[in-house]
C-alpha cells in the first residue's frame, strides 16, 4: 500500500517536471501538441487542440506552427503529415498503430478492390496512407453517415475499413455498401451481455456507443457518435449517469465537462474494466518530452504518397465544411 502511494507520488513528481519541460519546448519551437481524446488524462490537459480524428485533421491542416507534435496514433499523425507537408510532425512512439487500420492490408484491400471496378471507394480515416491514396474520399466516425449521403442513392460504394461502422452507415442511409471486414479490437470486443448488466445495476443510465462498436451494441444505444459528438451529447443531455461503450481515455473530459453526471465504462470482461486502445497508450509524458527534445520520431511519406492521399482527405473537409460539420 505504502509502495502504491510513494510510486504515485514519484509518478505525480516527475510528470509534473516533464509537464513544465514539455510547455517550455513547445514554446521554444513554436510547436503545436495536438491530442486525441484517448490519450492519458496528463496528455490531454496540456494539449493545445484536443479532439476526435476530424478536428484533429482539421486542426493540423490550418496551424501555422513549424512542428506538430501529434498524441494520438500512427495514421493520424501521417493524416498531418498529409495535410500539411511543410511542417514537421512527430509522434511520441511510432509503434503507435492501430488495430483497425492493420486490419485492411493494402495488396488485399487492391484485390477487393478490383472486384466492384464501378463502385467508388469511402475509406474510414482510420487506415493506412497507402488505403488512403485508393480511395477517392475519406470519412471519421463524426461525418461518416453525411458523406455517404452526399452521394447520390444509386452510387455504387465500397467502404473500407470498418466493417461495423460501415454496417452501421448502410442501416442509417439505407444503402448497401460493399463492406471491407475489418475491425477495432478495443469496441469490437465490447458484448451485449456487459451492457445488459450494467444496464440492470443502473436502470436510470443511457447508453452512449461509438459506431466501431458490434451492431448489437449499438442497437441498444441511446445515442451513437464520434468520440466529440458523444461528449457534446453528455453536456447538454439531462440524464445524470452513463454506460459508455467506447474506449477509456474520453472518461476524463466527460468527468471535466460534467462534474456531477456519472460515467461507467463498458468492461471487456466480468473483471476488468479496462477497455484502453494499447496503441493511444504508447504515448507517456516521458516519450511526449523526449520526441519534442529530439525531434523524432518524424513522420516520413514520399511526395507521391501525399499527393495521392490527400486529395481524398480535402473532400472530406470539404464536404465536411459546406455541411457545417466543421467550421
Ligand atoms: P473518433 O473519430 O471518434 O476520433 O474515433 C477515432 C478512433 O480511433 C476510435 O477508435
Ligand atoms: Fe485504432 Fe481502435 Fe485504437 Fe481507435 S481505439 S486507434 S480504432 S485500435
Amino acid at each position: 500500500m505504502k509502495e502504491t502511494r510513494e510510486k504515485k507520488y514519484s509518478n505525480f513528481e516527475s510528470n509534473l517536471k516533464l509537464k513544465t519541460q514539455i510547455l517550455k519546448l513547445l514554446k521554444e519551437k513554436n510547436a503545436v501538441l495536438l491530442a486525441h481524446y484517448y490519450q492519458i488524462p496528463e496528455i490531454q490537459d496540456i494539449a493545445d487542440y484536443i479532439g476526435d480524428s476530424l478536428g484533429l485533421a482539421q486542426n493540423a491542416e490550418k496551424t501555422n506552427a513549424d512542428i506538430i507534435v501529434f498524441a494520438g496514433v500512427n495514421f493520424m499523425a501521417e493524416t498531418a503529415k498529409i495535410l500539411n507537408p511543410k511542417t514537421k510532425v512527430i509522434l511520441p512512439d511510432l509503434e503507435a498503430g492501430c488495430s483497425l487500420a492493420d486490419s485492411c492490408p493494402v495488396e488485399d484491400f487492391r484485390k477487393f478492390k478490383k472486384k466492384y471496378p464501378d463502385h467508388i471507394v469511402i475509406s474510414y480515416i482510420n487506415c493506412s496512407a497507402a488505403i488512403k491514396t485508393m480511395s477517392d474520399v475519406i470519412c471519421t466516425s463524426g461525418n461518416a453517415v453525411q458523406i455517404v449521403e452526399s452521394f447520390p442513392k444509386e452510387q455504387k460504394i465500397i467502404f473500407a475499413p470498418d466493417k461495423n461502422l460501415g454496417g452501421y452507415i448502410n442501416m442509417v442511409t439505407e444503402r448497401n455498401m460493399k463492406l471491407w471486414n475489418g475491425k477495432c479490437d478495443v469496441h469490437d470486443i465490447l458484448t451485449t451481455e456487459a451492457i445488459i448488466n450494467l444496464k440492470i445495476e443502473n436502470p436510470d443510465a443511457k447508453l452512449i456507443a461509438h459506431p466501431e462498436c458490434k451492431a448489437p451494441v449499438l442497437e441498444l444505444a441511446d445515442f451513437v457518435g464520434s468520440t466529440t459528438a458523444m461528449l457534446k451529447y453528455t453536456i447538454k443531455d439531462n440524464a445524470e449517469k452513463y454506460i459508455v461503450a467506447t474506449e477509456t481515455g474520453i472518461l476524463h473530459q466527460m468527468r471535466k465537462d460534467s462534474p456531477k453526471k456519472e460515467f461507467i465504462i463498458v468492461p471487456t470482461d466480468e473483471t476488468c474494466s479496462c477497455n484502453d486502445c494499447t496503441y493511444m497508450k504508447m504515448n507517456t509524458m516521458e516519450k511526449l518530452y523526449l520526441c519534442l527534445k529530439n525531434e523524432q520520431p518524424e513522420i516520413v511519406l514520399s511526395y507521391e504518397v501525399i499527393e495521392k492521399a490527400k486529395k481524398p482527405i480535402l473532400r472530406m473537409l470539404e464536404i465536411s465544411k459546406k455541411l457545417n460539420l466543421i467550421k
